[in-house]
């Protein structure tokens, strides 16, 4: 996917054409004008005829610096540019936010109104930020649209789960400003795992009691979804073993779909020495039963036992590999998160261990999620941000400490430090 944008240093200096359509979070693109300013890209601004009833041009052109555009017949604004120049000026066209409607349009070829022949007529890479109501996002339609641009090599940038303008909650938000700033930054950014290969475990596992019932967790994969995008995002060859979950594949990452711990450990293993790094975020069941039933176990009127077996630990089985990758592991802990983080990191053997926080509203099944990194002679804190965002910042470091390993500087850069100081690495919202 990061093929056809080319290699810099971030967005300075990079020509980007903002496609504005219509929806409530058009507000938010003002702020997206100003942040991508800050990052040193250009910025001009094009409104669909629905976008300009929700925020009005001169907004945009105050924040952008130049004239915006929203219709193909304007003739002054011809006259100064063209829209085949405009078309041709552009490094980068994002549309943020992207309704239903202009998604449709683009998946099919529409020229219908200045936006999507500039589309059309642009061999610049496309970056779509869609906003709508969930249930359109969710409807068959739009995915099968999303699903057309992306094979073309769109890249989209959310939705984001959470409230909506309805009293609903669900995918379809806009992302927001920032966190669109930094996946275009991860496109054009320099690519700390290019050349690698990274192997990753996400969901729970399904352990089956009978035809119909299963052991399971309440793990959602999403952060090992996301800590897989980030890596594909920094130019690794990603694999991706998950286990049963709700999720849609990132671009450009490899996956292996599994249900039990030991159909895990199998996909896990065989991949494990040919790659360079290996993140386990997978939430592995730990026991199993006995035995599975053949048929429906029926009440009998009586308590029923279950023998369970312990399952293999994936990530120890990683850790003891003769040649072992850089093995990451994830703690989820209720209380006492440092320590018994730290006493997984030693008995498991492994590089580093990413604890968080669960129950409670924290870690699974949530959207957002804080970490704390610790390896054998430091801990840095993450504070708590969606996941997508801290797996990036989760990644970087990571390639950082299996670099460092790799070229025998101990676990990372502070390897020779005693203690380093708990530090905030973002901003808390
Ligand atoms: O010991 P605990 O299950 O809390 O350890 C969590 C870490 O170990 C996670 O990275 C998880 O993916 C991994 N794990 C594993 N195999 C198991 C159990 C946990 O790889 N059977």
């Amino acid at each position: 996917m990061a093929s056809q944008h080319e290699a810099r240093n971030g967005l300075a200096g990079l020509r980007i054409l903002l496609g504005v359509s219509g929806g409530i979070a058009a507000y938010k693109a003002c702020e997206l004008v100003r942040r991508l300013r800050d990052a040193g890209a250009e910025v001009r601004v094009v409104l669909t005829a629905n976008a300009a009833r929700f925020v009005t041009p001169l907004t945009f052109q105050a924040l952008s610096g130049q004239p915006v555009r929203s219709g193909l017949w304007d003739e002054a604004a011809e006259a100064a540019m063209g829209h085949l120049e405009l078309a041709h000026w552009a490094q980068h066209i994002v549309i943020a936010p992207a309704s239903a409607d202009v998604i449709a349009r683009l998946a099919h070829g529409f020229a219908t109104d200045l936006l999507t022949t500039l589309c059309l007529a642009s061999e610049a890479p496309l970056a779509i930020a869609p906003a709508m109501n969930l249930r359109m996002w969710a409807h068959a339609a739009t995915q099968a649209n999303v699903a057309v641009l992306r094979s073309r090599g769109a890249v989209f940038l959310g939705p984001a789960e959470g409230r909506m303008a309805e009293p609903e909650s669900g995918p379809g938000r806009l992302l927001e400003p920032h966190d669109i700033v930094a996946g275009l930054t991860a496109l054009y950014g320099p690519k700390r795992l290019a050349g690698k290969r990274v192997l990753v475990s996400a969901g729970p596992t399904y352990e089956d009691i009978d035809p119909v019932r299963f052991i399971g967790n309440r793990s959602s994969g999403r952060m090992g979804f996301a800590v897989a995008q980030a890596a594909a995002e920094q130019g690794a060859n990603v694999q991706l073993v998950a286990g049963p979950v709700h999720l849609t594949t990132p671009p450009g990452v490899a996956r292996v779909d599994v249900r039990s711990a030991r159909e895990m450990r199998e996909a896990v293993m065989a991949r494990a020495e040919g790659s360079d790094i290996y993140i386990g975020a997978a939430a592995v069941g730990d026991f199993r039963p006995h035995e599975i039933a053949p048929h429906k176990l029926k009440k009998n009127g009586g308590a029923l036992t279950l023998s369970l077996d312990e399952n293999p630990d994936i990530l120890a089985g990683v850790a003891a590999l003769a040649r072992r990758p850089f093995v990451v592991g994830f703690a989820a802990e209720t209380q006492n998160i440092e320590t018994y983080a730290r006493a997984k990191l030693e008995r498991k053997k492994l590089d580093l261990i990413a604890a968080n926080r669960v129950g409670e509203g924290h870690g699974f099944d949530a959207c957002e999620n804080e970490i704390l990194l610790i390896s054998r002679d430091g801990i840095e804190r993450f504070a708590r941000a969606d996941k997508l965002a801290l797996a990036r910042q989760l990644v970087a470091r990571i390639a950082e400490k299996a670099q460092a390993k790799n070229e025998g500087r101990g676990t990372g850069s502070e390897s020779r430090r005693k203690l380093v100081p708990v530090r905030a690495r973002t901003r808390t919202r």
